[in-house]
């Protein structure tokens, strides 16, 4: 039975907005838990469909959990995969970063090659170049990737791309390397930051995250450690534009803007105002919207889990503006759905056109991925009329109480399961 949601837009956003735990962040930092024996406390992990799959991978490898109030308490006591974890594995690509911390531990792993999705191919070689180069050997069969090494020795490694996710496997393989690992070209997004800082607790050292070249000084033993997950900042840029869309004025709490540096600046040369506090943001929408040129890049740049969002704000805009997208192949899915909503948008390779209409016109649509689902949501809170949004359960995977919170913010929002709503 698949949800929809039923958004009258037309309906200002006013209040406060508390911003959950950062879904990017929690990942990698439950599985990076996984490379002790010891009990781990993570707090603020986000109450979401990939936080539970992610655990109920972690069980299914031989961990205890237990999760209260947004804290997860996860101790391995030894690792073994088993039971359901490769079904798991298959319906999400985080879980490849599995990998790292079974071969760290284990000496070896086995996991389904996770699959293309909506936004992209999204293959993991640069995972498996890193893994290799610390003496791990790889054989790829049938869909599956088993990867094993009777010792990881510490090397330079070089990334042909800034890839998250290799950043964070190999940094977790790395900690149990022999010696020195230097990643040159890594990424530098502050979820890399936060899980650097959970591994220092663990007692790793891991040096430079955040910056191009890290470094991990491997072989060090890692003992259990307590971590707050950072504020997630794609929610947080989300919201900010929700209100912009719908008209009216919002206060973001427990929040980093220094994690949103290019969104907010991108915004205020839109004409948005914008406050910053300390862990605060004060958004107040503008009376017209200039449009804007954008183009996606790994962090510090223009976060690609953003560029849905803007598009269906620009979508508004008093002008023509144009956004390229650098990071994924294929993440202008959601720009039909936004067209039947009366958005005038022009393809062309990696590229999007907006010519800004006045505004969007009720429509049925359906999510593609997660950060479609922002985008359409947003569209929707600024349409005149009642839009229907289907294949919500995308939404589910990266929004913490979508509904309640922008329903605090003064929006008309209902969540329908599909049976009830063909009634
Ligand atoms: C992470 C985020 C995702 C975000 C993305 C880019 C998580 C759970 N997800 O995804 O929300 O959109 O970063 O900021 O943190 N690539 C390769 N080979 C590889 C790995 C990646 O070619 O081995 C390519 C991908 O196909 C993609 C690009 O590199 O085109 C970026 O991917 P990557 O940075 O790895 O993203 P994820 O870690 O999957």
């Amino acid at each position: 039975m698949e949800d929809k949601y039923f958004i009258e837009g037309g309906h200002s956003l006013n209040g406060t907005v508390v911003v959950s735990g950062s879904k990017n962040a929690s990942l990698p930092i439950l599985v990076a838990s996984l490379l002790t024996s010891d009990r781990s406390v993570v707090s603020r992990v986000p109450y979401l469909a990939d936080v539970d799959n992610m655990l109920k991978m972690l069980s299914e490898i031989g961990a205890q959990i237990s999760y209260q109030d947004h804290q997860v308490i996860v101790q391995a006591r030894e690792l073994q995969a088993r039971g359901q974890l490769f079904q798991f594995a298959k319906t999400m690509r985080a879980s490849f970063l599995l990998m790292g911390a079974l071969l760290a531990r284990n000496g070896s792993g086995c996991l389904p090659l996770p699959g293309g999705c909506a936004i992209g191919a999204r293959p993991v070689n640069l995972h498996l170049k890193g893994l290799a180069r610390l003496g791990a050997e790889i054989e790829i069969d049938k869909g599956m990737v088993a990867v094993s090494a009777k010792r990881l020795r510490g090397c330079e490694i070089c990334l042909d791309f800034p890839s998250v996710g290799a950043t964070e496997n190999i940094i977790m393989a790395a900690t149990c390397a022999q010696g020195i690992t230097t990643l040159v070209n890594a990424a530098a997004e502050p979820e890399i930051v936060d899980l650097a800082c959970f591994l220092n607790q663990m007692g790793a050292r891991v040096t430079g995250a955040g910056s191009p070249v890290v470094q991990i000084e491997g072989g060090r033993p890692l003992h259990g450690a307590v971590h707050s997950v950072i504020p997630d900042r794609i929610e947080a840029g989300t919201y900010m534009l929700a209100a912009v869309a719908a008209g009216g004025q919002i206060k973001l709490k427990q929040v980093i803007p220094e994690h949103l540096r290019v969104v907010i600046d991108k915004l205020r040369e839109a004409g948005v105002d914008v406050d910053e506090g300390t862990g605060e943001l004060f958004v107040q929408a503008p009376r017209d919207l200039s449009p804007l040129i954008i183009a996606t890049a790994p962090h510090p740049g223009f976060p690609t889990d953003m560029q849905p969002q803007f598009t269906a704000l620009l979508a508004t805009a008093g002008g023509t503006s144009r956004i390229t997208e650098t990071v994924f192949e294929n993440r202008f899915l959601y720009v039909q759905e936004l067209c039947r909503m009366g958005a005038c948008i022009e393809s062309s390779g990696d590229t999007i056109i907006i010519r800004g209409i006045k505004s969007f016109k009720p429509a049925q649509v359906k999510v593609t991925d997660l950060r479609a689902g922002a985008a359409l949501t947003i569209a929707a809170l600024g349409a005149w009329g009642e839009t229907e949004i289907d294949c919500i359960y995308h939404l589910d995977r990266g929004y913490e109480d979508l509904e309640d919170k922008l329903s605090g913010l003064g929006a008309r929002i209902r969540r329908v399961a599909e049976q009830a709503a063909n009634l």
